[in-house]
């Protein structure tokens, strides 16, 4: 059989500044699902990328001193080292400032314009440049952008139109039909309502008022303006239009592109009628995540609150920002960021609860059996209900993961850790080995908790994609036959004779009031 595919994306960032804590957030979720899914089994495709065009890059270089090519390299390149930094394994990294792209971005509005779905017009319309989207006079109050609440001008210039009015009905018949195109299922509401029933325009898609994007090819006055330059990345990035589209042919459509609310709309209404007037399938899904804000405030470089991710990775390292993110946030709400709530999650979750999970067992092997394990063995009267907890765990992970649900799968792992930490408090190893003469007993308690680790390093793997190999390393688990994930749900694969190999403490402790002092005064 066929190995399944599986297409994710991430948006493509904005060109104009570094990436901050935010757009992280994104590409962990991204990465995480990816990284599950290669667990699973699954030919993963995964792209991410640069969209490099527009005014508001333009603009970007300019005041940097640069010009827009040496700018968006210049973005491109921090881009590129923060996603290394945060252990985010892409397969592709797409630019839309890329020969083949701007190719295709071309082949795509000729095409358009040859079957009559884009024509030339006049567009007059309120115009957001921070945002780079149009607004009609109801959306906008008191002159102010609906989005971003910054102010808007007055626009008037000829200007190319997508129809995109003519696929109103389809459009609503497709989300209407497919529950799972939209996720979470509110903003398939919100679109549904504020949208489309409403009634859509068509759609202004070149400019002639800036230069950096790609011209019009048989109109060289007007660039692409950049929601069909950005959009068609997803196909574009695998081949589509291209001489090799090998994998366009393979992968697409695309599983699911995992965007911020901000830009669901463009992601199930533009995009959907781009490709239904290319005669393309339509993703499976888009996931519209929520916004993480700063103490409560939204976040960005001009409202000085940014916060950049290579610092928080410096100073706690990448698994533990990974892991804060996706626990913190129900994937789809609206999350908050704070300092305090970092820390205080390393140190209960990370330091407290897996860390001395570790440490512990992995101490008392050595201090009670000189570093191996025995194989005898019998069982306590609490190993009934850790073995229980055991195989609930990976089954009740595996439907959150499928979901997107990061938060609750590592609920539910850290319930599992927690369980852990329980049953040496109440098989009390320590006492066994002063009692003496209970050997079996003592390395039966012991396995069982090797054999719980063994499990919870499989789970945490798409969001901790370090930690695992610590914890192989300390239980000395070389055979990958039983880091599977399919081995994560049977209990006891590992072999009685556990030889453990002490190391360092994977999650040291941090003081709280110190740290935040330090924070402070960066
Ligand atoms: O929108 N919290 O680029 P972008 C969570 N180029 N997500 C956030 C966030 C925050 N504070 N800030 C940004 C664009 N994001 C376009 C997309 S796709 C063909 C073109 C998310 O750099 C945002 O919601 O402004 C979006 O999904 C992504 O980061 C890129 O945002
Ligand atoms: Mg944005």
């Amino acid at each position: 059989m066929a190995q399944k595919t599986f297409y994710i994306t991430t948006a493509l960032y904005y060109s104009n500044d570094n990436l901050h804590i935010g757009h992280a957030y994104e590409a962990v979720a991204t990465d995480a699902m990816a990284r599950y899914k290669r667990l699973r089994g699954y030919d993963v495709k995964f792209l991410t990328g640069m969209d490099e065009h527009g005014q508001k890059i333009e603009q970007a270089a300019l005041a940097a001193d640069r010009t827009p090519q040496q700018h968006v390299d210049y973005i491109a390149d921090l881009t590129k080292s923060l996603m290394k930094t945060l252990d985010i394994d892409y397969d592709i990294f797409w630019r839309t400032t890329d020969v083949a792209h701007k190719a295709a971005v071309k082949k795509i509005f000729n095409q358009l314009y040859e079957q009559g779905d884009i024509y030339k017009g006049a567009y007059e319309g309120l115009y957001c440049m921070p945002c780079e989207a149009f607004y009609t006079q109801t959306q906008v109050k008191g002159g102010k952008c609906p989005v971003c609440e910054r102010g808007v001008e007055s626009i008037k210039e000829e200007a190319y139109f997508f129809k995109l009015s003519k696929y109103q009905d389809a459009l609503i018949t497709h989300i209407e039909a497919n529950p799972e195109f939209i996720q979470p299922k509110s903003r398939a509401n919100e679109m549904l309502n504020n949208f489309l029933r409403p009634g859509l325009e068509d759609l202004c898609v070149s400019r002639t008022s800036f230069k950096w994007g790609v011209p019009v090819d048989f109109d060289p006055d007007h660039v692409v303006y950049v929601w069909i330059d950005a959009l068609s990345n997803y196909a574009v990035g695998l081949g589509y239009t291209g001489e090799d589209d090998a994998d366009y042919k393979k992968y697409w459509p695309a599983d699911v592109h995992i965007v911020g609310k901000d830009i669901v709309r463009f992601h199930t209404i533009i995009w959907p009628a781009l490709l239904m007037a290319l005669g393309q399938p339509l993703p499976k899904q888009v996931f519209g995540h929520g916004w993480l804000h700063i103490d409560g405030k939204k976040m960005g470089k001009s409202l000085g609150n940014a916060i950049d991710p290579n610092m928080l990775v410096g100073r706690y390292g990448v698994d533990a920002v990974r892991y804060f993110l996706m626990r913190e946030v129900v994937f789809g709400q609206d999350g908050n960021f704070t300092n305090e709530a970092l820390i205080t999650r390393i140190n209960a979750d990370l330091a407290n609860d897996l860390g001395n999970l570790l440490s512990r067992t992995v101490g008392m092997i050595d201090k009670y059996f000189g570093g191996k394990l025995p194989a005898v063995q019998s069982d306590t009267e609490f190993d009934e209900s850790l073995r229980e907890t055991a195989a609930m765990v990976a089954k009740k992970c595996e439907e959150a993961y499928d979901n997107m649900q990061f938060s609750d799968a590592l609920n539910e792992i850290w319930n599992f850790v927690r369980r852990a930490n329980k049953y040496i408090d109440e098989v009390m190893p320590w006492v066994l080995f002063k009692e003496g003469g209970k050997e079996d007993v003592l390395a039966g308690s012991l396995y069982m908790l090797a054999e719980s680790l063994r499990i919870i390093a499989i789970l945490i793997e798409p969001v901790m994609p370090n930690t695992p190999r610590h914890i192989y390393e300390q239980i000395n688990i070389n055979d990958d036959a039983i880091k599977t994930w399919e081995s994560a749900k049977k209990f006891g694969l590992l072999g009685r004779e556990v030889d453990i190999c002490k190391g360092d403490i994977v999650f040291p402790r941090i003081d709280l009031k110190k740290e935040l002092e330090e924070l402070a005064n960066l």
